[in-house]
């Protein structure tokens, strides 16, 4: 049986990923594609069961705002539209756009809804949230008002004749209170999928894309040691089995044995090539002098990218470069005019100069939990599963200013000590990440009998769901305290231990 699948078509808003991942949560796959990616004849051809339009930053009378093939509502597939999505199906089926001279309506609302199919199960009125400058005025001929708030007579509507339904308000962020109840009743109730899509079908059905995406070529995989380049090892190996060549820089910046840890994993995998890079040299001859991260975390990147360069051309004619980007890493990058926060190694820091004619980045859609979940399905062991996420960069970006062997062997030592002590404690109260950094900061201790003046490691831990953000771990005073005496003792040089209290925001996870 066909796949069931909704087209999530994207129109550059800021929480598309998070529709497709409430569409995933109710067990139903959601593909994402960009609104100027993809013809109404793909559409058709494709068999999705509904489609939702996205939000998005632009007016649907701006200029360059983003369109679509009206003919999308012809076609007999449900629609739903949320916010500029919601603009758009009005402006496309002849209503009216207007921003109404108010100043939009951003944050939590008091929705008013009226008996609709969208809204089974939702109380006449309940929160909602909003972010929106113009609003639907006119409703299309054939649509009825299905729901408003105080500013916006039309926060919904619909034409269950034709199956178009429209929310200005945002259903898949957790402030709409109901916003679930009505993703569901979209796809459930008016797009009538079955909701039995799992993890392994996301799996399985990678494969065999990337089987036919790829057949005949050579792909180059950059393997971090972290858990989504490993995911993305394992799907691509299973992919493409002899034309996958796995590149494992040691690039002198990893925790302890865990270049080891790798190999033995990767090194002998559906016939795959493993190539163990050691390259530490000439990382740290980059980096000499190098204070400032954002520059540390480029010089990194760009240095990856030359090795597999190098390697791409000593394996053959690998002309494809794979890599394990997960969705926060697209927006953290800053996707469509966000802030750029950082440049993650393997999204913003790509030198332009590349060989590469193709990057493939099978995760790109998914959440770190999911991510997770679907290395399971891949049969990685669990210990490499439920690794912490580690950077690209690696300890380059725990070791506050210049990078020098020597503190990334304090560093790796402290890092050891701290996480031998947290893993003593049961898996239910283990942060989901936790590191240890070495600060520029030197202070004054007292070791043996004299003074000393020495370092000061930074202990980090943190909860999190998807590490957009995250809260610092209240971890037992008993454990910090152990690690603290451990590191302060068995490390020469070392005279101060702090624990890292800030949660992100308005921090990072990593330092820098
Ligand atoms: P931040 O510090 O941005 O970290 O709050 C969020 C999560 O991302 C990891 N991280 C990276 N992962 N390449 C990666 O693949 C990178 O350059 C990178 N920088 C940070 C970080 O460890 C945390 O889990």
């Amino acid at each position: 049986m066909r796949q069931q699948k909704i087209l999530v078509l994207d129109f550059g808003g800021q929480y598309d990923q998070l529709i497709a991942r409430r569409v995933r949560d109710l067990h139903v796959y959601a593909e994402i594609k960009e609104y100027d990616r993809v013809t109404l004849k793909e559409i058709e051809i494709e068999g999705y069961r509904g489609i939702i339009f996205t939000g998005g930053p632009c007016s649907v009378y701006g200029e360059d705002s983003p369109h679509f093939d009206e003919r999308i509502l012809d076609l007999g597939i449900p629609v739903l539209g949320i916010c500029y999505g919601a603009q758009l199906m009005a402006y496309m089926a002849g209503g009216k756009v207007g921003d109404a001279g108010g100043s939009g309506e951003y944050g939590e609302a008091r929705l008013n809804v009226v008996s609709d199919i969208l809204f089974e199960g939702v109380p006449e009125e309940s929160l909602c949230f909003m972010s929106h400058r113009d609003s639907i005025m006119a409703v299309p001929e054939g649509f009825r008002v299905t729901a408003s708030t105080d500013k916006c007579p039309v926060a919904a509507m619909s034409s269950e004749k034709r199956r178009l339904y429209a929310v200005q308000f945002h259903p898949e962020v957790e402030h709409t209170e109901y916003g679930n109840r009505m993703l569901s009743n979209f796809l459930f109730g008016v797009c009538g999928v079955d909701g039995n899509w799992k993890m392994d079908d996301f799996v399985e059905e990678s494969i065999s894309r990337l089987r036919r995406e790829l057949k005949g070529r050579k792909v180059l995989l950059g393997l971090s040691g972290g858990v989504d380049s490993s995911v993305a090892a394992a799907l691509l190996s299973r992919a493409v089995g002899k034309d996958l060549t796995m590149v494992f820089v040691d690039h002198g910046m990893l925790r302890k044995n865990e270049a080891d840890m790798v190999e033995r994993v990767f090194g002998n995998m559906y016939g795959s090539r493993f190539i163990r890079v050691d390259a530490a040299e000439r990382f740290l001859e980059k980096l000499e002098g190098v204070k400032e991260p954002e520059s540390k975390r480029k010089i990194i990147g760009e240095e990856f990218i030359r090795v597999f360069e190098e390697q791409a051309r000593a394996a053959g004619e690998a002309d494809v470069l794979a890599q394990g980007t997960i969705y926060p890493d697209i927006v953290e990058s800053g996707k469509g005019g966000s802030a750029t926060i950082k440049s993650h190694h393997n999204v913003g820091g790509l030198p332009g100069s590349m060989d590469f004619r193709d990057i493939v980045e099978p995760l790109k859609e998914l959440f770190k939990d999911e991510v997770r979940e679907a290395g399971r399905k891949l049969g990685l062991p669990e210990e490499l599963v439920m690794r912490q996420p580690f950077p690209g960069p690696g300890l380059g970006v725990r070791v506050i200013g210049e990078v020098t062997r020597g503190k990334l062997w304090t560093v790796r030592e402290a890092d050891h000590i701290f996480r031998e002590e947290v893993d003593k404690l049961p898996a239910e109260i283990r942060p989901d990440q936790y590191f240890a950094v070495l600060t520029d900061t030197l202070s004054v201790g007292v070791k043996g009998d004299g003074r000393a003046y020495g370092l000061t490691v930074a202990l980090r831990a943190v909860y999190t769901d998807d590490f957009m953000t995250a809260e610092w771990s209240r971890l037992p005073f008993e454990t910090v305290a152990q690690a603290s005496h451990r590191i302060a003792n068995e490390i020469p040089g070392v005279t101060r231990v702090v624990y890292d209290v800030t949660s992100k925001p308005p921090a990072t996870v990593e330092w820098e």
